[in-house]
């Protein structure tokens, strides 16, 4: 009979830092624990203005560590052995104070030096006020993290406890506790989210476009919004701020990206121009109306015996738009094509002059339009082909996003 091994629970240093949503450790913990990690706690000292030693040691089961100079701990479980225990260590909340520390190496107090004198994987999930998030000097501090290795959980976006709007906000512990998971089945393998995007802003419009004719009755396209939403999750996942501008479509947004609804192709060209500003990243997925209705009727059109004309203008070409600005994002389009793929998509790409382009034949019913399933062919601007065989959005989105990063 086989004997069976049981499996080392994961070993993970939770450092909480002095921010408001330090609150949020003690579900943290708990979330972890749920899924079988095991949980010890630093704390800095400023973390204990936030929430309580004694709340984080009943949740985790183990006292809380907060000195870096105390005699019992170091004679028990002092900083040398704390750093030696973890397997991964994650900070959560990060402050901007730590991650500024931690970004230069310095150690001058329990969870900085027990980070530097630790070999464990790092996770950082950042929270504080969206513009403290957005300065440069925060920004330079995270690229230096990731470029050691660090791996950065969100921020997300939304209404922060000082009533600014923005990203910063710590990711939910539910989302962490699910990305920690995500990253230990992946373990051993190539299919780990890469963390290319840390700190880039994205922008991606998704779904179908409507035009009305009058108040009951529009003109529309096929498109589901599956492919758009599914890269607006791969890009958040590769820790890039994204903004999804979405037409009307039956999906839940991504967790921690930001979405903006809207109807028209003309609603749709606004939202893009007012949040390019600060982009890197454009991505056009969206199937925009090329036309639409010169004249929308106020009251229901009746119907009566004669044929009737609908006279059409030209929609903007959001994407054209994009790419044509002084300080253009990098720009990425989507062709939708039923014949000469290759070509129609080769000679988009030029026109509009696009970075990349990534092309699918809509010949196919199973797939693309509507479908959970695409075939995407990517072509760049420096003449370089790339076919992505049919798989799922989710995976065909991962795939364009490390392309995308890739290129940057
Ligand atoms: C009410 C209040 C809320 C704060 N929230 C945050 C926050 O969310 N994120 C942050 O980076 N700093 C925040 N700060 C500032 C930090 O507490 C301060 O920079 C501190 O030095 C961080 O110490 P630590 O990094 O050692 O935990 C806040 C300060 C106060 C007074």
């Amino acid at each position: 009979m086989s004997k069976i091994v049981p499996q080392k629970k994961i070993r993970i240093l939770l450092g909480v830092c002095g921010g408001i949503a330090a609150y949020k450790s003690a579900d943290l913990v708990r979330r972890l624990k749920e899924r079988d990690f095991d949980v010890r706690v630093i704390m800095t000292e400023s973390a204990a203005e936030f929430i309580t030693p004694m709340t984080l040691q009943a949740v985790s089961g183990y006292s809380v560590h907060d000195a870096l100079f105390d005699r019992e701990a170091e004679a028990a479980m002092g900083h040398i052995e704390l750093a030696k225990w973890a397997d991964w260590i994650l900070i959560a909340p990060a402050t901007a104070n730590t991650i500024a520390k931690l970004s230069v190496g310095i150690c001058d107090d329990l969870l900085s030096t027990v980070v530097v004198a630790s070999s464990a994987k790092c996770f950082i999930a950042p929270a504080m006020n969206q513009q403290m998030w957005a300065s440069s000097v925060t920004q330079e501090n995270i690229s230096k993290l990731v470029s050691r290795d660090c791996h950065v959980l969100g921020p997300a976006s939304g209404e922060q406890a000082c009533g600014d709007v923005g990203f910063g906000r710590m990711l939910e512990p539910l989302e962490i506790a699910e990305q920690l998971v995500d990253y230990q089945q992946g373990q051993g393998s190539n299919s780990l989210p890469s963390n290319g995007l840390a700190g880039k802003r994205v922008l991606i419009t998704a779904g179908p476009t409507v035009e009305a004719i009058d108040p009951v009755r529009f003109i529309s396209n096929h498109s589901s919004g599956k492919m758009g939403y599914a890269l607006a999750k791969a890009a958040q996942k590769q820790g890039a701020h994204v903004t999804l501008v979405s037409g009307p479509v039956n999906l839940t947004t991504p967790y921690a990206v930001d979405k903006v609804d809207v109807i028209s192709a003309q609603d749709m060209l606004s939202a893009v121009k007012n949040r390019l500003v600060g982009c890197d990243i454009f991505i056009g997925c969206a199937a925009v109306a090329d036309y639409t209705p010169v004249d929308v009727a106020t009251q229901k059109i009746k119907k009566n015996d004669n044929d009737m004309q609908l006279t059409l203008k030209k929609n903007a070409d959001i994407i054209s738009w994009v790419a044509a600005q002084s300080k253009k994002p990098f720009v990425v389009g989507f062709a939708a094509e039923s014949e000469n793929l290759q070509q129609f998509a080769k000679s988009k790409l030029e026109r509009k002059k696009l970075d990349m382009i990534c092309a699918n034949d809509i010949s196919e019913p199973s797939l693309g339009f509507n479908s959970d399933n695409n075939r995407i062919l990517i072509l760049d601007k420096k003449g370089v082909q790339l076919q992505l065989p049919a798989a799922s959005k989710e995976k065909i989105a991962s795939d364009i996003i490390q392309q995308v990063s890739d290129r940057l």
